[in-house]
């Protein structure tokens, strides 16, 4: 009789635990779907200072997206108001979809890969996928190219998009509801929980954190696992540019840069009046001018971008070491050089 007992008590005790788990795999495949934000707001993470005021007239995140996208939206008056920059949108130098493999590291050349298996351009501003998530901005040595306006941008996520509109776009400031109309859209592509590379234990241990009062690991676990700012180093070109043979790079690897981050501004002056694209005469214009001191040299416009002209306000901004490091840039240089051969 007692052995009765214990295996009814046993088999009792399995529906239970196979109930808890099972229960515990619906809550990670939920968790897996929910913004980063709010479940670290759950876990009673102070929440983020950059919500969106949707109160202000004409506020909306649809209008964000039309901003961000096109440079335009309709205003509170019914009206189209007037497009922030003349010359760019902020998609010329900003990707609006994920666009780092890893969002814990800042690698050029896994970024590179990625985009190109994804159909999205390389561009020398971080994505704005994820950026409602991080704190800081402008980081790194972009005081150098900003001075003061730095300081004000470094840890307010309104004062960057201004100062991108500004300089980064060479426009105009954001009236009220267009920076909350901006904010709503970037609220929208927020970090998700999946973009993590997060294990089944950190999910089951975000999962249970509440009923085990072991939230500030959680919290920490989720932080683990993206960059809450991006880091910004700027170099010179090498000093041994003048050498005419390109050291060896990856032609591959050169022509993916070439294509889907230099056309992606010049081909057809899409956000620029010079013009590039596949033929031999471009990509030999581009060798022979590359190790050069003169306006036309790669090295000179990748490492320390153009200066706007006055009456085009269009410039191209420089690419950083962790957007494009010295390898990439003779993979470039061999690719072009090995183009026109
Ligand atoms: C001509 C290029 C260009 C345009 C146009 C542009 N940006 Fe930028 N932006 C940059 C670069 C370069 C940075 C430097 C930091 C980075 O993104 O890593 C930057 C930085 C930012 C940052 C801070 C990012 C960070 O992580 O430090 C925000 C926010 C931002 N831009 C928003 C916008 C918005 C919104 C628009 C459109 C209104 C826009 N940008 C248009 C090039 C541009
Ligand atoms: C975000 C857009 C953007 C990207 C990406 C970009 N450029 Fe530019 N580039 C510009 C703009 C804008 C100018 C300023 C002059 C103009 O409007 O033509 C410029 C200027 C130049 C110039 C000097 C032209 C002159 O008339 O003085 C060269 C050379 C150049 N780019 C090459 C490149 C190469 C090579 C790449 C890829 C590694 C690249 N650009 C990527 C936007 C871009």
């Amino acid at each position: 009789m007692k052995r009765k007992y214990a295996i009814a008590l046993v088999l009792f005790g399995v529906v239970l635990w196979s109930g808890y788990r099972l229960s515990l795999t619906e809550q990670v495949e939920e968790l897996k779907m929910k913004p980063v934000a709010e479940v670290l707001e759950t876990l009673g993470d102070e929440p983020l200072p950059h919500k969106p005021d949707l109160s202000v007239p004409g506020a909306s995140a649809e209008n964000g997206r039309d901003l961000v996208l096109y440079g335009s939206a309709f205003g509170p008056d019914g009206r189209l108001g007037k497009r922030i920059s003349r010359h760019f949108v902020c998609t010329a130098c900003h990707n609006v979809e994920r666009d780092e493999p890893d969002l814990s590291l800042s690698d050029p050349i896994a970024r590179l890969e990625y985009v190109a298996e994804k159909g999205l351009p390389y561009l020398q501003g971080s994505a704005l996928y994820g950026i409602v998530n991080r704190t800081s901005f402008y980081n790194g040595d972009y005081y150098k190219k900003y001075g003061d306006l730095v300081s004000k941008a470094r840890n307010d996520l309104r004062e960057a998009i201004q100062l991108c509109a500004t300089e980064c776009s060479q426009g105009r400031p954001l009236e009220d509801w267009e920076m909350e109309s901006v904010l709503a859209y970037l609220w929208t592509i927020g970090l998700k929980m999946d973009d993590l590379n997060l294990s089944d234990q950190d999910y089951q241990l975000i999962a249970e954190a509440k009923s085990q009062g072991r939230q500030s690991k959680a919290i920490a676990t989720i932080k683990e696992k993206y960059l809450p700012g991006m880091p910004a180093t700027f170099v010179p070109p090498p000093e041994d540019r003048k050498r005419n043979v390109p050291v060896s790079g990856d032609a591959n690897r050169g022509k993916l840069i070439y294509e889907l981050s230099c056309l992606h501004c010049h081909q057809d002056r899409r956000y620029s009046f010079f013009l590039l694209d596949s033929s031999q005469l471009s990509l030999q214009f581009l060798d022979k001018h590359f190790s050069k001191y003169d306006r036309y040299s790669v090295y000179q416009v990748v490492r320390y971008g153009t200066s706007p002209v006055p009456w085009k306000r269009a410039y191209m901004p420089q690419y950083t070491l962790e957007k494009l490091n010295d390898q990439m840039l003779e993979d470039l240089r061999t690719y072009l050089r090995q183009a026109t051969m």
